[in-house]
């Protein structure tokens, strides 16, 4: 239990309150077109579930009153988010490219918890908070986003045979991502610890290679609830 008295129960009540505050039909058109309502109404519990099994695997890892830069973040965090905030006392920057589903987040936020110091921010995370760094980056499915980099994705899933890559387009987006990583690993401090999926750790192995930092990968994996990537921990030197 937090200094405070706030206990995951609180926090997933917060959380549960939260999610039914949220307008699902526009998020369901913001993140799947077509049909999305109904997904979500079939995921929704999933995002308490594994939110909180993510959230409770984290905290432990952290310094209590530290802070986190979180890049793609979405409904699948606010869990963690709200665990990292409520039970730990740390702060956090959650950026989003997509800036209506930052407003939506934010209305949920704002309508049940206007005291809370959480927003999800519109905007590339590299550029978010300027000159602060972090001792954790949370970055889910995000170099495996189709919207983003539709043909690392593929790749990066196996969706795809060698004969049909766009070798031209790949290397664009393999430049894209790398400077990503690069601009994030730049604002971890060392010691640090990165939550990535499990298709996303050889961005982050590559910077730390790059400035000769030691990477230490946790056995552990969590299921996320939105894409279903499995998600585990990344301990930096
Ligand atoms: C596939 S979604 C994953 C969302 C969420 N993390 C989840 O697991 O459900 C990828 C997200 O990464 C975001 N994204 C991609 N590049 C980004 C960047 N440079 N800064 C912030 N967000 C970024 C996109 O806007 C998108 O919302």
């Amino acid at each position: 239990m937090s200094r405070a008295g706030v206990d995951w129960l609180a926090a997933m009540q917060t959380c549960r309150r939260v999610l039914d505050a949220l307008d699902w039909r526009e998020l369901g058109e913001i993140y799947f077109h077509w049909g999305g309502e109904g997904f979500w109404r079939e995921r929704v519990p999933k995002v308490s579930t594994l939110g909180k099994a993510l959230g409770q695997a984290l905290l432990p890892r952290l310094p209590r009153g530290g802070s986190s830069l979180w890049v793609g973040a979405g409904v699948a965090e606010l869990p963690v988010l709200l665990g990292e905030v409520m039970l730990h006392g740390r702060s956090v920057t959650a950026a989003n490219l997509r800036a209506r589903e930052c407003e939506l987040l934010n209305a949920g936020l704002q309508a049940v918890a206007p005291e809370l110091p959480l927003r999800y921010q519109a905007g590339d995370a590299r550029e978010l908070a300027p000159g602060q760094v972090f001792d954790h980056l949370g970055c889910i499915s995000v170099f495996t986003d189709p919207e983003t980099w539709p043909v690392l994705s593929e790749v990066a899933y196996g969706r795809i045979a060698p004969v049909q890559i766009d070798v031209e387009k790949f290397v664009v987006e393999r430049e894209q991502a790398r400077a990503l990583a690069k601009g994030l690993f730049a604002r971890l401090q060392r010691p640090g610890l990165v939550t990535t999926s499990a298709e996303e750790v050889a961005w982050f192995l590559e910077q730390a290679a790059e400035v000769e930092a030691s990477i230490e990968a946790s056995e552990d994996l969590v299921e996320t609830a939105v894409v279903g990537d499995p998600v585990g921990f990344l301990s930096v030197r």
